[in-house]
C-alpha cells in the first residue's frame, strides 16, 4: 500500500476511534493500539506534509504557531435566549405559548450548559470554521483551537453544508485537576474553558480536555425536517455529541416515548403534566452532573410554530431559558430609612451605591421588615450581593463584607418618622397606629386614584402631595367636593397649565361612573383586592348594602363559604367593612354619587325568589351546561353561592352524578332540589315576570 492510501486508512480509523471515545463515550480500541496508529500517521504527515488534510485526526494536538483570531461574519444570526428565574415563570410561558398557537405543540427541555458558545461551520462535511458568538453578527475565528476538541467532528458522515451551534465545556473533575496546577486559578470551569479557547497556541488549548454538546443545526438546503428532535437526531447521526439528558414532552407519555425512540435520542419522555416534576428533578440532579449547567432551556419542538413565533432582535420567541440563579451584583448599603405605607406598615428601604444590574440602574432596595434585616445581619456600610429575582425586584442576597464603621445590625426606629406616633408590632411588621398620619392619608389617596382602582388620570402621588400639603384635600371624600379651580393660584397649575386643572376635573367627574367592583377595591380593605372582590360579587354579594349587612351580622361564614375565600380573608374583609373609617368613606362616596351596586347586563331584574338563600350546586345538568349557568339563574333571583353543604345551606341543587354533597345535605336536613323542580321554580318566577309585564304594558 502506498503512503497516501495508508495515511487515508489511518485517518479513517483514528477518526472513528476518536468519535467512539469522545462522542459516544465508549472506547473501541486499546490506548496502546490507538497511540501506535496515531504516531504512524504523524510520521507519514511529517515526511509528506502535502498529504495532511484539514480534517486529519492529528490536528487535534494543535500547533505552536500563534494565531490572532480574525473577526468573521456569521452566516446565521447567533441569538441569545430570553430568561426566566422561576419554574412558575417557565410553566406560565409554556401555557401561554400553547394557548397562542393553533397547532398541537410538543416541547424539548435541554440542559443549559454553562460553557462557551461556539458556531461550527462545515462545508461539504468538513469543518471549515469555528467562530465565537461575538456580538451575534461578528465573532472570532478560533478554528485551530476548536479542532483540538475531540468531540468536534472534523469531517461529518455526510458532505453537507451546515452551521451548528453548541457549547464548549470542561468537566468539573478536569477543572479541579487542572486548576490545582495553575498559578492563577480560574473561578469556575466556564472561565477556564473560555480562556482555553482563546489561547494563542492551539497546542496549549490541546492540553485541556474540553468537550462540546451541540443543540441547534442550520442546513444550507432544506432537509424537510418538521421538528427539533429530528434535527438533534440528524446532528447525532452526522457525528456530533448531543446532550443525553434532554426531555421531550407531548400530549401523552407513550407518544413522547415513541417519538424520542424514533429519533434515536436518549432522554426522558413525558406528558405535559410531567413538566413541573421534570424541572424539579433537573434542579436536584444538577449537583451530581459531571459538568456545570446554569439552567434549563425549553424549546418549542415544531419548526412550523417556531417560524410562526419568530424572533426578537435578541432571542427566539419559541424558546426560553430557566436560569437557576438570578443575576447578581455587588454594592454597598449607604443608608437605611423607612417608608410608611397607606396601611401604616413600615418598610425599611436600603439606599445603595448606584449599581447596574440586568440592564437597569438600582438605587433603592426593599428590606421588607426587621426579621429580614436580622436574618441578613445587615448594617449600614456593609458590602452586599444583590440580585434581581424573577428579573424584576431587586433583593439583598447576602453580606459579602461587614462595614468597618462599627455599625451593628440595623434596628427599626421606635416612632413613626412622619407623625412620631409610637410604632406597634403586628406579626412580622411594624405599623404606625395613627390613621391620620400624613403618610398614610397620602398613601390612601394615591392608592384610591391609581390604575387598577379608580384610575383617575392626573392625580398621581406628586399631585396628591401638593393637594395634601396645601391643605386642599385631606380625605378621599374631599376629592369629590374640592374646587379644583383653587389650584390656579399654585405654581405649575395656573396659566397655560390651566388645561391640567380642566383635565383633572374631567377625570374626577368620569370617575363617578367607575364600575362598582373597582370602587370596592379602591376602599383599600386588606385582602379585598380585585380577585376577592370578583369572587364575592360573583357569589351574589354584589351591592354595597348587601355587604354592609353581612358585616353588621359578622357573617364571616357566608364569605368563607365562597370557593377561593379562606377564613382569614373573610375575617379581614368583614373587619374592614366594619371599621369606622371605611363606613365614613363609603358614605362619602355614596354622597359623591359613586356606584354602589354591581352593574347588571343580564336583562330584566327578576323576582328575587331566592333572596337570603344560600345555594350549593353539584352534579351535571341537561339544561345548564356548564353548571355555573344554574348558579347564574340563582344569583339573578337574589340567591348566593356556597361551594360546600353546611347546616346553614338553604338548598342543594343536585344534578346527575351528585356524590358526597347529597349525603351531607341529607345528614344536615338541607333541602335537595332536582333539575326538574328547579326548572319549575325559575320557570314560575319567569312566568310571573311576564305576567307583570302584561299587567303593566309600556313598562319595558
Ligand atoms: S439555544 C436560537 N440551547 O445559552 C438558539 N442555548 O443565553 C439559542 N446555551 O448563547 C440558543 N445550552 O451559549 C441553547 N441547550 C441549549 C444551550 C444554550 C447553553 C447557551 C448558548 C446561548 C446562551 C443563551
Amino acid at each position: 500500500m502506498d503512503y497516501l492510501s495508508r495515511a487515508r486508512e489511518l485517518s479513517k480509523l483514528l477518526t472513528e476511534y476518536q468519535r467512539a471515545y469522545y462522542v459516544t463515550g465508549r472506547a473501541i480500541v486499546s490506548d496502546m493500539e490507538y497511540d501506535r496508529l496515531f504516531d504512524e500517521l504523524l510520521l507519514l504527515e511529517k515526511e509528506h506534509p502535502e498529504i495532511r488534510t484539514p480534517d486529519s485526526p492529528t490536528q487535534r494536538v494543535g500547533s505552536d504557531l500563534s494565531s490572532d483570531f480574525p473577526e468573521v461574519r456569521h452566516s446565521i444570526p447567533v441569538l441569545s435566549l430570553d430568561k426566566a428565574y422561576s419554574d412558575s415563570e417557565i410553566l406560565a410561558w409554556i401555557r401561554k405559548t400553547m394557548k397562542n398557537t393553533e397547532q398541537e405543540l410538543s416541547f424539548v427541555l435541554e440542559e443549559k450548559l454553562d460553557g462557551f458558545s461556539i458556531v461550527l461551520y462545515y462545508e461539504k462535511g468538513v469543518l471549515s470554521r469555528a467562530v465565537t458568538r461575538g456580538n451575534g453578527s461578528v465573532g472570532n475565528d478560533v478554528t485551530a483551537n476548536v479542532k483540538t476538541i475531540y468531540a468536534v467532528p472534523l469531517r461529518l458522515t455526510e458532505p453537507v453544508d451546515i452551521a451548528v451551534r453548541g457549547e464548549v465545556f470542561l468537566k468539573k473533575s478536569e477543572f479541579e485537576r487542572i486548576n490545582a496546577t495553575l498559578m492563577e486559578p480560574y473561578a469556575n470551569p466556564r472561565n477556564l474553558a473560555a480562556g482555553t479557547i482563546r489561547r494563542n497556541k492551539s497546542s496549549e488549548t490541546a492540553q485541556v480536555p474540553l468537550s462540546i454538546y451541540v443543540y441547534e443545526g442550520f442546513w444550507s438546503e432544506s432537509q424537510g425536517f418538521t421538528d427539533h428532535i429530528q434535527i438533534l437526531s440528524r446532528l447525532k447521526a452526522l457525528g456530533f455529541a448531543v446532550d443525553p439528558h434532554l426531555s421531550f414532552f407531548c400530549r401523552t407519555q407513550e407518544e413522547a416515548k415513541r417519538r424520542l425512540e424514533e429519533a434515536s435520542l436518549e432522554g426522558r419522555a413525558g406528558s405535559f403534566d410531567d413538566i413541573p416534576a421534570a424541572i424539579v428533578d433537573y434542579t436536584k440532579a444538577r449537583a451530581d452532573l459531571p459538568y456545570e449547567i446554569d439552567g434549563l432551556v425549553v424549546k418549542v419542538n415544531e419548526l412550523s410554530t417556531r417560524d410562526e413565533l419568530g424572533y426578537t432582535e435578541h432571542h427566539p420567541r419559541w424558546a426560553i431559558a430557566y436560569k437557576f440563579e438570578a443575576p447578581q451584583a455587588q454594592t454597598q448599603i449607604m443608608d437605611i430609612d423607612v417608608q410608611v405605607g397607606r396601611t401604616g406598615r413600615i418598610t425599611p428601604m436600603a439606599r445603595i451605591r448606584e449599581t447596574q444590574l440586568s440592564g437597569s440602574t438600582i438605587r433603592n432596595i426593599t428590606l421588607h421588615n426587621q426579621d429580614y434585616v436580622n436574618e441578613l445581619e445587615l448594617a449600614i456600610g456593609d458590602t452586599v450581593a444583590i440580585s434581581k429575582r424573577g428579573d424584576v425586584i431587586p433583593a439583598v442576597e447576602s453580606v459579602i463584607e461587614k462595614n468597618d464603621l462599627g455599625n451593628t445590625t440595623w434596628k427599626m426606629p421606635k416612632t413613626c418618622p412622619v407623625c412620631k406616633a409610637e410604632l406597634v408590632v403586628r406579626g412580622a411588621h411594624h405599623f404606625c397606629p395613627n390613621h391620620d398620619c400624613p403618610a398614610q392619608v397620602k398613601g390612601r389617596l394615591s392608592f384610591f386614584c391609581a390604575k387598577g382602582q379608580m384610575d383617575i388620570e392626573g392625580l398621581g402621588p406628586k399631585t396628591i402631595e401638593t393637594l395634601y400639603e396645601n391643605g386642599f384635600v385631606r380625605s378621599i371624600g374631599e376629592l369629590y367636593s374640592f374646587d379644583f379651580n383653587r389650584l390656579k393660584a399654585l405654581e405649575g397649575f395656573g396659566g397655560s397649565e390651566g388645561k391640567k386643572i380642566e383635565s383633572m376635573k374631567m377625570a374626577i367627574e368620569q370617575s363617578r361612573k367607575t364600575p362598582f367592583r373597582s370602587v370596592l377595591v379602591s376602599l383599600g380593605i386588606p385582602e379585598f383586592g380585585r380577585k376577592a372582590v370578583d369572587l364575592v360579587c360573583d357569589a351574589g354579594y354584589d351591592d354595597m348594602d348587601k355587604l354592609l349587612d353581612l358585616a353588621d351580622r359578622h357573617d364571616t361564614e357566608a364569605l368563607s363559604a365562597i370557593h377561593g375565600i379562606g377564613e382569614v380573608t373573610a375575617n379581614l374583609i368583614i373587619d374592614g367593612l366594619n371599621s369606622e373609617e371605611i363606613r365614613i368613606l363609603v358614605e362619602d362616596l355614596r354622597k359623591a354619587g359613586l356606584r354602589m351596586q354591581d352593574e347588571k347586563d343580564e336583562g330584566p331584574v327578576l323576582e328575587q325568589i331566592f333572596k337570603g338563600q344560600s345555594w350549593c350546586v353539584t352534579g351535571s345538568f341537561e339544561n345548564f351546561n356548564p353548571r355555573s349557568k344554574a348558579m347564574d339563574e340563582i344569583k339573578r333571583r337574589g340567591g348566593t353561592e356556597v361551594s360546600g353543604v353546611s347546616r346553614k345551606t338553604s338548598c342543594l341543587l343536585a344534578g346527575s352524578g351528585a356524590g358526597s354533597k347529597m349525603e351531607k345535605a341529607r345528614e344536615f336536613g338541607v333541602r335537595i332540589v332536582t333539575e326538574e323542580e328547579f326548572l319549575r321554580m325559575i320557570g314560575s318566577s319567569e312566568a310571573k315576570e311576564e305576567d307583570k309585564a302584561e299587567e303593566q304594558p309600556g313598562l319595558f
